[in-house]
């Protein structure tokens, strides 16, 4: 059985306060959530140690956005497994395509990630995904595949979540069709040695698309970025109706 993951990703918002202020509203509404389903919380940096002590006790799971491949050393600006592992963190983005865009993020740079981040224990949710330009020339298809058959390298696929996001989809509110996240995440996992991976869609998901995307057969679960960031919004995509 192929585990759904509801994960948000704050990106670079939410000071200590105000986490603590959407968890107070959100922890509440996660209740009655059916547990065939897991919520993750991908949190800057600053805010693991304040959002880890309010999940304690609770199935809501700490996660990260970054993680350096070395145990530790003079890498100004980056962060290890470990010290993410005392804060609680079990989960972590890598490979994001803001981070792939903006700061030099290669598949060569996202493997050895993944591959610290597995041998650490933490689990790593890798973002793959075209622009809005190789999709209008026909080439998501090979794009995804190089990320993967790059990325992959020595991965175990039994400890590890892909997110599909479409470039073109994250915070414009244009949505890929769930029909077709569904077939692009179904090519994704032809791909795989091992059927098992979770594969989450993420861009664009909202309280009013998440029940049509989870209806859709391969895709295992989502990750937000700003509908996360609003308790009331996130915790209505938590709780989808499937
Ligand atoms: P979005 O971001 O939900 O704001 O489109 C998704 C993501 O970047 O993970």
């Amino acid at each position: 059985m192929r585990k759904v993951i509801i994960a948000g990703n704050w990106k670079m918002f939410k000071t200590q306060a105000e986490a603590a202020e959407f968890l107070q509203g959100f922890l509440p509404l996660t209740e009655a959530t059916p547990e065939d389903r897991e919520i993750v919380l991908c949190v800057p940096f600053t805010d693991l140690a304040t959002v880890s002590k309010f999940l304690h006790g609770n199935l809501v799971r700490l996660g990260a956005q970054n993680v350096h491949w070395e145990a530790d050393g003079a890498y100004t600006g980056e962060i290890s497994a470990a010290m993410l592992l005392e804060q609680g963190v079990r989960y972590v983005i890598i490979g994001h395509s803001e981070r792939r865009q903006y700061f030099g993020e290669t598949n060569q740079t996202v493997n050895l990630r993944l591959k610290a981040a597995q041998q650490q224990g933490l689990v790593p949710i890798l973002c793959v995904g075209e622009t809005k330009e190789q999709r209008d020339a026909g080439t998501t298809k090979q794009v995804i595949a190089e990320q993967l058959k790059a990325g992959l390298v020595d991965v175990d696929l039994k400890k590890l979540v892909i997110a599909y996001e479409p470039i073109w989809a994250i915070g414009t509110g244009d949505t890929c069709a769930a029909e077709e996240a569904n077939r692009t995440i179904g090519e994704i996992r032809a791909q795989l040695t091992n059927s098992t991976v979770s594969i989450q869609y993420g861009g664009s998901v909202k309280p009013d698309n998440i029940d049509e995307i989870m209806a859709q057969p391969e895709i295992d679960g989502v990750l937000v970025g700003g509908a996360s960031l609003d308790a009331q919004s996130f915790a209505r995509i938590a709780n989808y109706q499937g």
